[in-house]
């Protein structure tokens, strides 16, 4: 925007407006990013800003009319770029008959591609005064927010309530026990899960309560976790940080050739509609971050195997040299071999990567007062088992587990994306 022109010519008609406006190229820091990503609308991105208010504005502005593509060969929401926000919640179903089941999968379906496009589900204000509102209202005129909303089916939806029992992919079963888990079974398990992103809190709330209530015949909310703060990046993104004050996600997976080998789901799940969908691995970690946060520096940095402030290996300089497992110092290994890295790195793993897209949450605190916080891990695999040949090792091994407890979990089978207008999730299991 040039000097001339008055902040309100941001007007909210412009944002909303859609047709006409310029695509995104990395204004404030939003970027259209990989994956198939496509921001419809937009802001200004080829004018400058130099009024601090103003670049407010055009913040809130790109991200109102940032919005992914909801049809396609994969759901959004895994190789989306994290946004800042996260409402993550499983069901358990109620419904007792395969056509309760199938109005619940054909209504959300519907919903979230209504919701994602930043539309109502229904009438905010009904005609007639005693009309009930269809949709809550609460995310009215907020815009897409960048909102993503991935559904998952968990291994009980598979059982035989609903006759699905042959659509089950190979396989596919609760996680095994690990060592090092003290899971509270109000935080596990779910016969759906809803993964909600978004740029603002209020949009992804909002999108989950409504698909809660839509269907509230027929499904109950079993836990969710609000997230906030992406403990995860993507290509552009600045690295963010962990509650332990730590950047997380600077090695990730990353690029179509990463995601075709270690992320989306194919053939080996012997069900067509696993085909470009992938493995969704909740946990709910806890951390004692009073413990944490007495712990020396060089034994937090040893712990990683990483430095705080940079978020080098400590093998290297800088946040994205590769780690040297093989350095040492002074004739120690420079990363130690019991770090959190070398354990999970895919060079010590026969090549096993994971897409981590994680977000930080707090539940205040405890009923002793201690904050009752931690990280909200969410990792997309193509088999489950990538996720838990790492746990093991983490499990046995990470000296992070004394500062950590995982008391929440959850493994869904994410499908494919949906082609076209009009498809729904699960029709192939009503046909
Ligand atoms: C509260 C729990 C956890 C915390 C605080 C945490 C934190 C971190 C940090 C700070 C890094 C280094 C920066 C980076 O490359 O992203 C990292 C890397 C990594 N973490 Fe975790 N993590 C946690 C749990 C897990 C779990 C449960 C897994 C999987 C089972 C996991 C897998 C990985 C992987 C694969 C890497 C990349 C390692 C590399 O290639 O260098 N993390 N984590």
């Amino acid at each position: 925007m040039s000097d001339e022109q008055p902040a309100d010519s941001l007007s909210r008609r412009r944002f909303f407006g859609g047709a006409g406006s310029v695509a995104v190229a990395g204004a404030g820091g939003l970027i259209a990013g990989t994956g198939g990503a496509a921001v419809v609308g937009g802001a200004l991105a080829d004018e400058q800003a130099t009024d601090p208010a103003t670049d407010v504005e055009r913040l809130q502005a790109t991200s109102a009319t940032l919005s992914y593509p909801y049809y396609g060969a994969h759901q959004s929401g895994i190789d989306t770029p994290p946004q800042d926000h996260l409402v993550f919640t499983a069901f358990d179903l109620s419904a007792t008959t395969a056509t309760e089941l199938q109005l619940v999968l054909a209504k959300w379906s519907a919903a979230m591609a209504q919701m994602t496009a930043g539309r109502p589900v229904g009438k905010v204000e009904p005609t007639r005064e005693h009309g009930i509102p269809v949709d809550t209202g609460e995310a009215f005129d907020m815009g897409t927010q960048g909102l993503t909303l991935t559904l998952g089916y968990g291994p009980s939806l598979f059982d035989d309530r609903f006759g699905l029992a042959k659509f089950k992919p190979k396989d596919f079963a609760d996680l095994p026990a690990m060592a090092g888990e003290a899971l509270d079974p109000a935080y596990t398990g779910g016969d759906l899960c809803i993964q909600a992103c978004a740029n603002d809190p209020q949009v992804a709330y909002h999108a989950v309560r409504n698909l809660a209530r839509m269907a509230r015949t027929s499904v109950k909310t079993r836990w969710t976790v609000l997230g906030f703060g992406r403990a995860s990046a993507g290509p552009h993104q600045k690295t963010p940080r962990n509650l332990m004050g730590f950047k997380d996600g600077t090695r990730n997976v990353s690029g179509e050739a990463d995601f075709a080998e270690h992320v989306w789901a194919g053939d080996e799940a012997q069900q067509p509609w696993m085909n470009g969908g992938s493995y969704l691995v909740a946990r709910k970690i806890h951390m004692l971050i009073e413990t944490w946060d007495e712990d020396p520096i060089g034994d937090q940095q040893s712990i990683f195997g990483r430095t705080k402030q940079e978020g080098a290996p400590l093998s290297g300089q800088s946040e994205h040299d590769v780690p040297d497992f093989h350095a040492a110092v002074a004739g120690k290994p420079a990363i130690a071999p019991d770090s959190h890295i070398a354990l999970v790195a895919h060079e010590n793993n026969a090549g096993t990567k994971i897409l981590r897209r994680g977000y930080n949450f707090t539940d205040g605190l405890d009923s002793v007062g201690r904050l009752d916080a931690g990280l909200m891990f969410i990792s997309f695999q193509k088999n489950p088992e990538q996720f838990v040949s790492l746990q093991r090792k983490l499990g046995s091994s990470d000296r992070l587990n004394e500062y950590i407890r995982h008391v929440g979990s959850g493994v869904f089978a994410v499908p494919g994306g949906l082609p076209e207008s009009g498809s729904y999730y699960g029709k192939e299991f009503f046909a």
